[in-house]
């Protein structure tokens, strides 16, 4: 049988964390095997915000690098650029005309956007969730991992996907969000309050997964805590403590409880360069593969070539179905 279809675009903005990495990455390599997965760089998503053009292509590359780097693996999954597979497009114009302007103009992110970016009100940022349902819908995908700020996106999907299989006949497979359990949540390291973020204007927030040795044992010698002297998971009164407690049982596969025993009657400063060079450990590889990796733009855009080329044929097929559902001409062959 079959696998069933995972896919997840991630878009190039900001850098990789940390965050990412515990929340997302690593549950990403565990689907590899179980899953048929598509990885994208969805860098027609970051065009609904202003991007600097030499830098955006730069960023694109090197998340590029990054995701192969962290272990995603191209003979496993699917990793590619979203502008590279132009289904993604063309999917996103049909389904425009079966979406509504009242339900786009409804969306929270929509709603959040134009508040934020007034004076770049463009067509793209409203209709940023149909091009997202079309990057889903595409590959008859059964789970898309998101965090939870993206689950009403996988919700107009399935909308959208259960209208167009009503008015013409079954065609996209329904997708699920598949929400991470929460405890691999990891936050600011300057606001252990608010999530860590990848487009902090603070770097000291972040930690991202290809910052040198250097800069990683800074950031935890300055992280915010408390100001008793206990290390204690508890996410209420010890927010700081609680996040490095998560970092290191992450880093280090152990349990909070563990790691609480072993910093037992242990300073802060101890225990933060203890977090802080567990962290460079488990993250040492991954900058190592992606210094190479950039080293070598001609093996990684082959790689980027390959993934398009897979995911443009996945996608052609339900392109073409739906091509003709709605009553398209077909061109002779
Ligand atoms: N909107 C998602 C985010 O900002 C990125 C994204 C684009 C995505 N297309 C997707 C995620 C399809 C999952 C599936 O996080």
């Amino acid at each position: 049988m079959d696998k069933k279809v995972i896919f997840s675009g991630i878009q190039p903005t900001g850098c990789i964390t940390l965050g990412n990495y515990i929340g997302a990455i690593q549950n990403w390599l565990k689907l590899q095997d179980d899953y048929k997965c598509l990885y994208c760089i969805v860098d027609m998503h970051a065009l609904t915000v202003h991007q600097q053009p030499a830098e955006f292509r730069q960023r694109a590359v090197s998340f590029f690098a990054q995701y192969l780097a962290t272990g995603l693996d191209p003979e496993k999954s699917t990793i590619y650029f979203q502008s590279h597979v132009p289904e993604h497009a063309q999917l996103t114009w049909v389904l425009n005309c079966n979406s509504y302007i009242g339900e786009l103009s409804r969306m929270t992110q929509f709603k959040d956007k134009s508040r934020k970016h007034p004076d770049n009100l463009n067509m793209g940022l409203m209709d940023y969730p149909v091009l997202m349902a079309a990057d889903i819908l595409l590959y008859q995908t059964s789970l898309v991992p998101v965090g939870i700020d993206q689950k009403q996106h996988v919700e107009l999907a399935r909308d959208i996907a259960t209208r167009f299989n009503n008015k013409y006949s079954p065609t996209f497979t329904i997708p699920e969000p598949y929400i991470p359990k929460s405890g691999a949540k990891i936050f600011s390291l300057q606001d252990p309050t608010s999530k860590m973020s990848k487009s902090d204007v603070d770097p000291n927030a972040y930690i991202a997964i290809v910052d040198s040795a250097e800069d990683i044992a800074r950031k935890f010698k300055r992280a915010v805590t408390d100001s008793d002297n206990e290390i204690r998971f508890d996410e209420v009164n010890k927010p700081g403590i609680s996040n490095l407690l998560t970092i290191y049982s992450n880093v280090t596969d152990t349990t909070i409880e563990k790691a609480e025993l072993e910093f037992e009657g242990k300073g802060y400063g101890e225990f933060k360069t203890a977090v802080g060079d567990a962290v460079i450990e488990k993250l040492r590889p991954v900058r190592e593969k992606y210094t190479d990796l950039m080293n070598n733009k001609d093996y990684l855009m082959q790689i980027a070539k390959d993934g398009a080329q897979e995911a443009s044929y996945m996608a052609r097929k339900t392109l073409s179905k739906v091509y003709r559902k709605i009553g398209f001409v077909e061109p002779k062959r």
